[in-house]
C-alpha cells in the first residue's frame, strides 16, 4: 500500500476510503498466491514500472482515473494467481482465461457501491484484456497503462529464477530433462519471441522492452 500511496502523493491524486480497502484485499490474495510469478510481489514490480512511466512525463497524468487503474494493477491477477498450471493445457488454458478469471473474482465485491457503470466497466474490461488473448472492447488508457507495465514485468529475470524451481514441484511432468528443456525453451525461445516492441503502447514502454530484453539475453 506504501508504494501506491507514495505514487499518488507524488501527483496530487487520491482514493476513497474504500477503494483502499478493496486494493488491501486484492494484495492479500495475491499474498496468498501459490503460482511464485503472481503474488504480491508481482504488484508491487508492476507499481516500480508505473512510477517510472509516470516519470517520464509521456502522458498527462491528469488524464489518469487512478482509482480504475490501481483497481485493475491489484486485482488484475488474482486468479492466476491461486492456480498451480500442472500441465502445459492448464498453462494454455491460463493465458486464455485468466483476465475473465480475475475480473469474475472482482465482480464479487460490491463494486455498485463503488463505481458507477461506466468506470465499473472500465476496471472489468483492462483487467480481461490484460491477458494474452484479448478482445478488441474496452482499450481505455488505465487498460493500456496496465499492459504495458505487466508486459514488462514478465522481463524480470530476477522472477523467472523464482518461477522454476517452484514450478518443478508441482508440474506433472517430473522428468528431470523434460523440465529443464522446458526452462531452456522458456528462456531461450519463448521469450524472446512472444514479445516484440509492437506489443507496446507508449514509447517509454519500448525503450524499457529492448533494454531489458538485452539484459535477459546476455
Ligand atoms: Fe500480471
Amino acid at each position: 500500500m506504501d508504494k501506491a500511496k507514495k505514487i499518488l502523493d507524488k501527483y496530487g491524486a487520491s482514493l476513497r476510503e474504500e477503494v483502499w480497502q478493496l486494493l488491501a484485499l486484492g494484495f492479500e490474495v495475491m499474498k496468498k498466491g501459490v503460482d511464485t510469478a503472481h503474488t504480491e510481489k508481482h504488484v508491487l514490480n508492476i507499481l516500480d514500472n508505473l512510477e517510472r512511466f509516470l516519470k517520464s512525463k509521456e502522458i498527462e497524468v491528469e488524464k489518469i482515473d487512478f482509482e480504475v487503474l490501481m483497481v485493475a494493477i491489484f486485482w488484475h491477477d488474482v486468479w492466476k494467481s491461486s492456480r498451480r498450471p500442472a500441465t502445459p493445457w492448464l498453462i494454455i488454458k491460463n493465458q486464455c482465461f485468466e483476465g475473465w478469471g480475475s475480473a469474475r473474482i472482482l465482480q464479487k465485491e460490491n463494486l455498485d457501491e463503488m463505481f458507477d457503470k461506466g468506470r465499473q466497466k472500465k476496471i472489468i474490461w483492462a483487467i480481461r484484456n490484460h491477458q494474452a488473448v484479448k478482445t478488441p472492447f474496452g482499450d481505455s488508457l488505465e487498460s493500456r497503462i496496465l499492459q504495458d507495465m505487466d508486459r514488462l514485468e514478465r522481463w524480470d529475470s530476477g522472477r523467472a529464477d523464482e518461477f522454476f524451481p517452484n514450478f518443478k514441484n508441482f508440474f506433472v511432468i517430473k522428468n528431470k530433462r523434460s523440465l529443464d528443456w522446458m526452462e531452456r525453451w522458456y528462456r531461450k525461445w519463448y521469450m524472446p519471441r512472444r514479445d516484440n516492441e509492437s506489443k507496446y503502447h507508449f514509447e517509454w514502454s519500448k525503450v524499457e522492452y529492448k533494454r531489458r530484453r538485452e539484459e535477459w539475453e546476455k
